[in-house]
C-alpha cells in the first residue's frame, strides 16, 4: 500500500508524521472522505471544494492547488491498483513548536490514503440499521462550526461511543435547542406524510454532499422536500428514516432508540432514493 505524504508516495510503514504535528497535538486540520467506484472518484471536485472551504475557515493554507490535489487523489488510486476505493485526504497545520498559535507551523502536512472499500453487510440495506439519540450535543456552531470538516472529532466520537454502548449502529445528536442535527458521520432524513424532511443547515450540521445529491434526486422524483427544524417526536412519528454519507450512500434506519421506525422495514421512498442514487452515480461517473 502506498500513501501520499507531503510530496511523495511512501510505503504504508513509512507514512508517519511528527509528534509535533498540530493535527496530532490539537486536532488542528481538515479532511475529506471520498469514494471511488470502478477507479473513479465520485464528486471529487465537490469534495476538494469543501476541503478548501474548511481550510479557509481555519485560515489553514492549502499546500497545493486544487487541480494538483485532484491529480494526486487519482494517482493514489492508480498507484494502489484500486477500483472500489475509500480515499481520505487530510491536511493538518503541520509540525511546529508546542503552542496554539498556527504561526508556529511553517508547512501544512498533506496525507492521502487510498484503500480498498469493504462493502457493508447487505443486511444494512435490506433490514436497515438502528440509531440512538445520544446525550452528547452537537457542537454549538458559535463554538466549533459543524460545517467545518475538521480533525477535531471528539464531539462525534463521544456520540459514537454512546451509540455503541446501547447497541445502536449510529448516534444522532441534538443541538442546544433540542433539534435533531445529524449522525456522527452522516446526515439524517425522515419521511412524514410523504414529505422528505432533513435538518436545515442552520440546525448545525455538516452539509453532506450525499445529502445534497439526495435532495436533488427527490426534487427530480417529485418527492416534496423540506430542510427544517425537526425534533425527536418527528423521528418517532416518521413513516421512514434514513442516513446519508459518502460511504453508506442511502442507509435505511428501521429502529430509533429501540423503537421501530414506521413499520420497522426500509420504506418505499428510501428504496426509491437509494435506487435513484445508484443510477445517478453511474451517470455522473460516466461523465468524469
Ligand atoms: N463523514 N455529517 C458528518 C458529521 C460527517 O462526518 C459526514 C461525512 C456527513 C456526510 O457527508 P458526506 O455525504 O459528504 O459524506 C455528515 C465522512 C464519511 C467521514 O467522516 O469519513
Amino acid at each position: 500500500m502506498w500513501v501520499y505524504l507531503n510530496d511523495r508516495f511512501v510505503p504504508r510503514e513509512e507514512a508517519v508524521v511528527s509528534v509535533f504535528d498540530h493535527g496530532f497535538l490539537y486536532g488542528d486540520g481538515v479532511y475529506e472522505t471520498m469514494r471511488a467506484y470502478r477507479g473513479r472518484v465520485f464528486l471529487l471536485e465537490k469534495h476538494l471544494a469543501r476541503l478548501e472551504r474548511s481550510a479557509e475557515r481555519l485560515q489553514l493554507r492549502m499546500p497545493i492547488p486544487r487541480e494538483h490535489l485532484a491529480d494526486l487523489v487519482r494517482a493514489s488510486i492508480e498507484r494502489n491498483r484500486l477500483q472500489e476505493a475509500y480515499v481520505r485526504v487530510t491536511v493538518s497545520r503541520g509540525a511546529g513548536e508546542i503552542g496554539l498559535d498556527p504561526a508556529l507551523c511553517k508547512t501544512p502536512t498533506l496525507v492521502i490514503i487510498a484503500k480498498a472499500f469493504l462493502p457493508y453487510p447487505d443486511s444494512f440495506y435490506s433490514e436497515g440499521i438502528s440509531i440512538a439519540i445520544v446525550q452528547t450535543r452537537r457542537n454549538l456552531p458559535e463554538a466549533l462550526p459543524p460545517d467545518v470538516k475538521s480533525l477535531n472529532f471528539l464531539n462525534n466520537i463521544l456520540a459514537k461511543m454512546e451509540a455503541i454502548a446501547v447497541g445502536a449502529y449510529e448516534g444522532v445528536m441534538l443541538n442546544h435547542r433540542d433539534e435533531l442535527t445529524e449522525g456522527t458521520t452522516s446526515n439524517l432524513f425522515v419521511v412524514q406524510n410523504g414529505r422528505l424532511c432533513t435538518p436545515a443547515r442552520e440546525c448545525g450540521i455538516l452539509d453532506g454532499l450525499t445529502r445534497g445529491v439526495v435532495l436533488q434526486l427527490a426534487d427530480e422524483l417529485k418527492i416534496p422536500t423540506e430542510e427544517t427544524r425537526l425534533y425527536v417526536e418527528h423521528l418517532y412519528g416518521a413513516e421512514e428514516c434514513f442516513l446519508t454519507n459518502t460511504t453508506h450512500e442511502v442507509l435505511p434506519v428501521t429502529k430509533a432508540n429501540s423503537r421501530p421506525v414506521g413499520n420497522g422495514r426500509p420504506g418505499p421512498i428510501t428504496s426509491r432514493l437509494r435506487a435513484s442514487f445508484q443510477t445517478s452515480l453511474n451517470g455522473l461517473l460516466e461523465r468524469t
